[in-house]
């Protein structure tokens, strides 16, 4: 069997583990998929840097889009982040040079996953993005393959761990949102852009990729109302655990009368349900379906660790062959749905 060869576009936090896994658990991965998984090549902006991580035995390209055309490359990486520049221009250039692509990169999916996937499948080959979603926990999986016989019914979860480590660490610490915030940012736990993770926005993105395969529907991250936890005060925080509730950042979508109702915003949640316990940077997704009933993942939403390892889930079905939809379903079929906000008053 000829080996699997990858393109790696981005060796930051993502991109580093990917490259770590592949280098110690080779004999692991082929004995699973069959195949050898090798790195053909690699790139990132800026060559010279020490990454923590042996790369002399790759070819490197400055320029992704290059990478991802390779002769060499069958399946590309993309990790560099971004919902246009040179993430979507690389994927686009794999997708029509015959290459199935594996990206962590939930904005660009948010943004241009129909388009994406219409791209993907007229072209024959398949994206996957387990990693851009809830991090290392297989949501997607989940419900693309585990509860493909249900009618699912709700998705909700916790899927931004930058927040739920403010808003407990306010909790804990009873400190003020700006203290927490200077901490974190400090910490480098937050996105170069905090706005994406404090605003809401990257947890919506995420919603909106669990929707378009929760119930059929293209992607529609307009339609998600978002409310950041930006004003979210210590005295919040305070009255809600007198009544037994903690503030999370919650996301729910469901399909109603009225249309897919996407919600991204801070909400009282009891302090002994699951979602209610759930601390520091840790993600939380419940998924609810007519058969199965309520199904309750959590885990590391981010990291090198927890997030290569979905990245690597994701190479392992393309190594043995898996050659499933992006959102479960092709992309011809999936409908848009009004946006119950849409029909607000
Ligand atoms: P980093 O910022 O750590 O790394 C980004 C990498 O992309 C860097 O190596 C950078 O190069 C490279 N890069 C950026 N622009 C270009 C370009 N124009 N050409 C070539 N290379 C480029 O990001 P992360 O690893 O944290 O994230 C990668 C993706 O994974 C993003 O889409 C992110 O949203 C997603 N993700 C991240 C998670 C996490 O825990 N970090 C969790 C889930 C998803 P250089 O190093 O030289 O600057
Ligand atoms: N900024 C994101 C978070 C990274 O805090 O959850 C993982 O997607």
């Amino acid at each position: 069997t000829q080996p699997l060869r990858l393109g790696i576009a981005g060796l930051g936090t993502v991109g580093v583990g990917v490259v770590k896994i592949i280098r110690q658990q080779a004999a692991l991965l082929t004995a699973r998929t069959g195949r050898e998984i090798v790195i053909s090549a690699v790139s990132a902006r800026s060559r010279g840097k020490d990454r923590g991580v042996a790369l002399s035995g790759y070819d490197w390209e400055d320029d992704p889009v290059v990478l991802a055309r390779r002769d060499d490359v069958d399946v590309f990486i993309e990790l560099m982040g971004g919902s246009d520049g040179p993430a979507k221009a690389a994927t686009e250039a794999a997708l029509a040079a015959g290459k199935d692509v594996v990206t962590a990169n939930k904005a660009m999916l948010a943004m241009h996953g129909q388009a994406l996937a219409e791209s993907a499948e007229a072209a024959g080959r398949v994206i996957r993005f387990e990693a851009a979603v809830a991090g290392g926990i297989p949501v997607i999986k989940a419900l693309t393959e585990g509860l493909a016989g249900n009618q699912i019914t709700r998705v909700m979860g916790v899927m931004n761990g930058s927040c739920n480590y403010i808003l407990t660490r306010m909790e804990s610490a009873g400190l003020s949102y700006e203290q927490v915030f200077d901490e974190a940012n400090g910490l480098g736990y937050l996105e170069a852009d905090p706005e994406l993770d404090v605003g809401g926005i990257d947890a919506g993105h995420k919603l909106s990729l669990l929707s378009a395969i929760a119930f059929g529907t293209q992607v529609d991250f307009d339609g998600v109302e978002l409310e950041g936890i930006g004003r979210i005060k210590i005295e919040d925080i305070r009255q809600a655990a007198d009544m037994g509730y903690r503030i999370k950042l919650l996301g729910v979508a469901q399909m109603t009368g009225r249309g897919l109702e996407q919600r991204m915003s801070p909400c009282l949640v009891p302090a002994d349900s699951p979602l209610g316990q759930l601390e520091g940077g840790t993600n939380m997704v419940v998924l609810e379906g007519d058969a199965v009933g309520q199904i309750v993942l959590r885990g590391a939403g981010a990291g090198e660790g927890p997030t290569a390892s979905a990245v690597m889930g994701d190479v392992c079905d393309i190594a043995r062959g898996f050659r499933l939809c992006m959102f479960g379903q092709p992309a011809a079929t999936l409908k848009v749905a009004p946006s119950a906000r849409s029909t607000l008053p």
